[in-house]
């Protein structure tokens, strides 16, 4: 990970104004990111104040903040429950969700997150999980593919979006590497996917 700008907090003074932070409480921040908004609560405790924060995200935990008072989680939230308890931390006196995507992941095109970047489709939030979308997007079925988009994707033509990926990838078996950029292309219709080295090799050994 580059030194440098990872990530502006939003609403940074309205969050502190809402939380209304206790020198020595016990805060959650389920999406650590780049810590701005941590950091800011932190700047706010006492000594006796604790912060257990969350991020699934190998960077994020990388970029971690050496104090004691802070118990870095480097796990998805929908196990908060879980973590807390074996952190002793149940009892919070605010949680913060900052949801999304950081700036950093979506500036840092290996991560696959950003149409403006040729990178590959990766789009892990957690790298420690075996699938990528590229994995997604060569292996799920039309139907799975159609049903994903219409649930998660926000876009009006899932089921025209699942037929062309599965159209492209019969019609070039040996070339789906999908990069981010392509695959917002309007182009890519019409035309195969990048065929990487990797993907040759891939195919090769099949
Ligand atoms: C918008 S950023 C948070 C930025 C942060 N508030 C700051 O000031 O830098 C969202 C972060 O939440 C993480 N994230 C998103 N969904 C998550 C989940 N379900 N579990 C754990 N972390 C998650 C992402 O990896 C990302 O780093």
């Amino acid at each position: 990970m580059e030194a440098g700008f990872y990530h502006q907090p939003v609403l940074l003074q309205e969050v502190l104004e809402h939380m209304q932070i206790r020198p020595d409480g016990l805060y959650i921040d389920a999406t650590f990111g780049g810590g701005g908004h941590s950091r800011a609560i932190l700047s706010q405790l006492g000594p006796q104040g604790r912060l257990v924060v969350f991020d699934q995200d190998e960077d994020a935990y990388r970029n971690r903040i050496p104090d004691d008072r802070v118990t870095f989680v480097r796990e998805n939230f929908r196990h908060l429950e879980r973590f807390t308890r074996l952190h002793k931390a149940q009892r919070a006196d605010g949680i913060l969700a900052d949801l999304g995507v950081s700036s950093y992941q979506f500036d840092t095109a290996e991560r696959g997150f950003s149409t403006r970047f040729d990178g590959a489709l990766d789009m892990r939030m957690d790298n420690r999980s075996p699938v990528t979308a590229a994995d997604v997007l060569t292996t799920y079925s039309e139907q799975r593919l159609h049903q994903l988009f219409q649930d998660y994707g926000e876009v009006t033509n899932s089921r025209t979006l699942a037929k062309t990926i599965v159209t492209l990838r019969k019609a070039h078996p040996c070339a789906p590497s999908l990069s981010s950029s392509r695959l917002s292309s309007p182009s890519s219709k019409a035309t195969p996917p990048n065929t990487s080295p990797r993907s040759s090799r891939h195919c090769e050994s099949r």
